[in-house]
């Protein structure tokens, strides 16, 4: 399985601390937040890992993380998202990474304490369609939010202002190569992205999606306080399961 990192977007509503950096190149505690999320792929085995930036100092990027050394990794590969076209038009970009691969997807702001193999492991059982990672939390409004009916997902509503449950879509996603054919068909959403809600409400349609409950906790750093609290968490409790190496 391969990995990607989506570090693309603007952040604006992290402005002004955003205005001539990349948000994912902020702090979060003790290391530059793109640290994070490439350290859970790399925890979860996956060692193959495509980055994909945008907007502001994205040649710092090369600079920060090089090949990977910090992460015991041979080789990063990146590329480069124009404007801020949404979480599904940067996912697009790594076609020809993926190249018929099972992928694992994360986001650039997205922080978990624990480790994903075992979701990993049970996607790579399952061999095709999608998978996700739900969370409860006590904010759904911010998120994607899951219907459920029992145990399975009957649609996702992206920040919905009446959430059907109290759980989270987190930002890490599994899926098959079907996820590229998805993305040539989706429309600009309201706020002029390709949503990742709905390329997963595809897989539900198709009754190709299942889910797992995250352990430990998660966060995203893309607001002032949740960039706080991703700090507070990272310095009460640690990240991922160890203490990353200094760069
Ligand atoms: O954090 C989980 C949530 O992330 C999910 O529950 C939502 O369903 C999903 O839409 C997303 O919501 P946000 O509105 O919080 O996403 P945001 O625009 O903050 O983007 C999150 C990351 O995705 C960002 O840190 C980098 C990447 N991204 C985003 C955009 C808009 C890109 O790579 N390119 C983009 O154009």
């Amino acid at each position: 399985m391969k990995g990607v990192v989506l570090a693309g977007g603007l952040g604006t509503r992290l402005y002004p601390l955003t205005k001539i950096t990349n948000k994912h190149l902020l702090p979060v505690y003790n290391k530059p937040m793109i640290y994070y999320p490439i350290q859970t792929l790399v925890n979860a085995g996956i060692e193959e890992i495509m980055i994909v930036t945008g907007g502001n100092s994205a040649g710092d990027f090369l600079r920060l993380l090089g090949n990977g050394k910090d992460f015991g990794l041979k080789h990063l590969n990146y590329t480069y998202q124009e404007g801020e076209g949404g979480i599904a038009d940067a996912l697009r970009l790594v076609e020809h990474f993926a190249d018929d691969d099972l992928i694992c997807v994360i986001l650039g702001d997205n922080i978990i304490e624990g480790n994903i193999i075992k979701a990993k492991q049970d996607y790579e059982q399952q061999g095709k369609g999608a998978k996700i990672l739900l969370k409860k939390v006590p904010d759904p409004e911010r998120f994607g939010v899951p219907e459920l009916d029992g145990e399975r997902i009957v649609r996702i509503e992206e920040k919905p202002k009446k959430p059907k449950s109290d759980y989270a879509v987190t930002g890490i996603y599994f899926y098959d190569s079907r996820v590229f054919d998805i993305i040539k068909t989706l429309k600009p959403s309201d706020r002029g992205e390709l949503e990742i809600t709905d390329v997963n409400n595809r897989y539900i349609e198709w009754g190709e999606m299942t889910w797992s409950e995250l352990e430990g906790w998660w966060t995203d750093a893309g607001t002032f306080d949740s960039l706080l609290r991703a700090s507070n968490l990272v310095a009460k409790t640690g990240a991922n399961n160890l203490d990353m190496k200094a760069g």
